[in-house]
């Protein structure tokens, strides 16, 4: 008696340390070869919130680099003779600065810039400071001295790079000159002396490191690029979200100012700027700097399908419920043009006008564009009435075009239940969904695409991640949601052609939204394990989808199936199975696979496992330890025709056979 109770008492206690092993009995078919995955399957969702774009992304160290903020010193100090003109040689960035005479040797004029968070700058590395300047009066030389400094130096100088430029024309001309930082300073300042009695103009004052992706001199920053090009992403939606339907129409993302020079590329406000009073940030504005051309380049670059997404003419619609907001319908010419004109300047031919354009920026070839997105969150009959003339009018002209609509800001309901068939109606190719939703919604949705009508346009999940109920930020736990949600859009592939995580980006100083993917401050970023999720996706998409049951049903973490989801893949490239499965449960799960419909012959000869877990279901890896939580890469033994494994509770896991 004694004995036995103490057996019940090991007993429970391994059940209730999550030792004790259920057993999950699955067959995968091999024979069904189900659907195609799309290569566009897993990709990214690019907006300009969080400082994504500038102060992020977009290398640029310099904030308000052309005076056009209304406040136009914004992230300036002047010192001595500075004035502020709005004369000078760029049309739509008209203000510039004069530098005069401090009037006494031991005076001076000059400017600070604190760049976004301040600038950051490594040691031994190079930076190149370019400005378009003048002698407005003509004669000799003027001169400037050029600085990085640490203002809050404990030494006896403030700066740690320096270089002079000669202005010696009385037309505008760029100048440039490379200063090497021999510290790393994650908050340094740019300061420009005058340095000759002569008045010197100075314009569009910039400074990127040499470095950056792929060298592109209006380049992006290299870690960042880097990590977008690691998740081996299928598509990349830009440039947004709720910028592109802006607060007012004014300030809707508009690509035509994107795309030319950038000295030329108007200021535009940026709505998260403003969006949550609680998170303000009276100096986040877009440059443009990181426009059209760049995000067509960057897509080639890391190997995902472009799908630009344009405004519909409707300004967004939780900020603006009065129709005067919005264009009319029978007023949208302008913006169907501007559709149009986006598709000639990704593919046009270089004689005309935007496919010119594209190629005098350096780009001769086509881009390719095969996808484009007409409105964001948009809702209300005023959706489809405005996305129908877009409709026509790029039927029309390009049929190849796939068109991505809308389908609300909310991933049921009354607004999605109407869209739906208003985008069947209109023959949209695919439907943008969002769901940014607590832990139960997550739980609750691995079978959500299973019974989707599939006559009708495809799916793209284009924003997506786990918000934990009290818990909005990055942790453990609403990752391996997200992973075990997606294997409901993998067995759907059928139907899901795309799907997006969102946000992508945010400054560690400068958030307005979390969780997101990547975070970052000046000099070091870091992905978080809805980053490593994603990239386990991308990196073992397959080419096919493959029937996987328990007890005849699909693993969706339904009833009885003891908190698994699952989904089988083959790739035909490889000659590999891959199996995912999120154990979301807090018990070891012991998974008995067969795989039915192989050969006699045929057996597995190896087999690996890249597991995601941890302990804290509420830590992510932050930038003090960056891998505190990153896939772990196993051996596994196989079976002939069999796997039979134990998932850790809480672990996502990509299993890759090969025979
Ligand atoms: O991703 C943040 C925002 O969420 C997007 O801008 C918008 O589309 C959605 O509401």
């Amino acid at each position: 008696m004694k004995k036995s109770t103490g057996l019940l008492a090991v007993m429970a206690l391994a059940a209730g340390m999550g030792l004790q092993a259920q057993t999950n009995e699955w067959v995968i078919q091999t024979k069904k070869l189900g659907a195609e995955i799309q290569p566009t399957m897993y990709g990214l969702f690019f907006e300009d919130i969080n400082y994504a774009a500038d102060g992020g992304l977009y290398a640029e160290l310099v904030k308000n680099r052309s005076f056009e903020f209304p406040q136009s010193l914004m992230g300036w100090k002047s010192f001595g003779k500075v004035s502020v003109r709005d004369d000078g040689p760029f049309e739509r960035n008209p203000h510039y600065v004069r530098l005069a005479y401090a009037g006494h040797p031991h005076k001076h004029t000059g400017l600070d810039n604190e760049g976004f968070f301040g600038i950051g700058v490594e040691k031994g590395k190079e930076y190149r400071f370019s400005v378009w300047a003048r002698i407005p009066d003509g004669g000799k030389a003027g001169k400037i001295r050029v600085e990085l400094i640490n203002p809050s130096s404990m030494g006896e100088r403030q700066a740690f790079a320096k270089a002079n430029l000669t202005i010696d024309s009385k037309e505008w001309k760029k100048y440039q000159v490379i200063l090497k930082s021999d510290v790393t300073d994650a908050k340094s300042v740019l300061r420009i002396f005058l340095d000759s009695p002569q008045t010197v103009d100075l314009e569009h004052i910039s400074l990127f490191p040499t470095d950056t992706w792929k060298g592109h001199e209006n380049g992006l920053r290299k870690d960042l690029a880097q990590a977008l090009a690691d998740l081996k992403p299928g598509v990349f939606r830009f440039p947004g979200g709720c910028i592109v339907e802006g607060t007012d129409l004014a300030t809707r993302y508009d690509w035509k100012k994107s795309v030319g020079a950038v000295e030329n590329r108007p200021l535009n406000e940026n709505r998260w700027q403003y969006t949550f009073q609680h998170r303000f940030y009276p100096d986040y504005y877009q440059s443009y700097g990181l426009g059209f051309y760049e995000f067509f380049q960057l897509s080639e670059e890391i190997g995902a399908e472009p799908l630009p997404v344009l405004s519909c003419g409707l300004a967004c619609q939780f900020q603006n419920p009065d129709a005067e907001a919005h264009v009319p319908v029978g007023e949208l010419e302008g913006y169907i043009q501007d559709a149009l004109d986006l598709i000639e300047f990704a593919n046009g031919d270089t004689d005309t006008q935007w496919g010119k354009l594209r190629a005098e920026m350096g780009h001769p070839a086509p881009f390719n564009l095969k996808f484009i997105g007409i409105g964001n969150e948009q809702w209300g009959k005023e959706y489809p009435e405005h996305l129908e003339p877009f409709v026509a009018a790029i039927r029309k002209a390009h049929p190849e075009i796939k068109i991505v609509g809308s389908s609300g800001p909310d991933s049921e309901g009354k607004q999605f239940d109407y869209l739906w068939p208003e985008m069947k109606r209109l023959k949209a190719d695919l439907v943008d969904e969002h769901f940014y939703r607590p832990e139960s919604w997550f739980l609750s949705q691995g079978a959500r695409y299973d019974n989707y009508d599939r006559k009708g346009p495809k799916v793209f999940a284009g924003e997506y991640a786990c918000h934990g109920k009290g818990k909005k930020w990055n942790h453990y736990h609403a990752s391996l949601l997200e992973a075990a949600f997606m294997t409901g859009l993998e067995r759907n592939a059928d139907i899901v052609h795309m799907a997006t995580y969102a946000p992508l980006f945010a400054h560690v100083e400068g958030w307005q939204w979390r969780p997101d993917m990547i975070w970052y401050d000046n000099l070091n970023s870091v992905r978080t394990v809805s980053y490593y999720v994603q990239q386990l996706y991308a990196t073992y998409k397959g080419t096919h989808v493959l029937p996987l049951m328990m007890d005849k049903k699909p693993v969706t973490g339904a009833e009885g199936q003891n908190g698994l989801f699952a989904s089988a893949v083959y790739d035909k490239a490889k000659d590999e199975y891959i199996i995912k499965v999120a154990n979301t449960s807090d018990k070891l799960q012991s998974l008995q696979m067969t795989f039915a419909g192989m050969k006699k012959q045929q057996s597995f000869s190896q087999g690996k496992c890249i597991k995601l877990t941890a302990t804290d279901m509420d830590k992510d890896n932050t930038l003090d330890n960056p891998s505190a939580i990153v896939p772990h890469e196993s051996e596994v033994e196989v079976g002939a025709q069999s796997l039979n494994v134990e998932i850790e509770p809480n672990t996502f896991a990509v299993y890759v056979l090969k025979k």
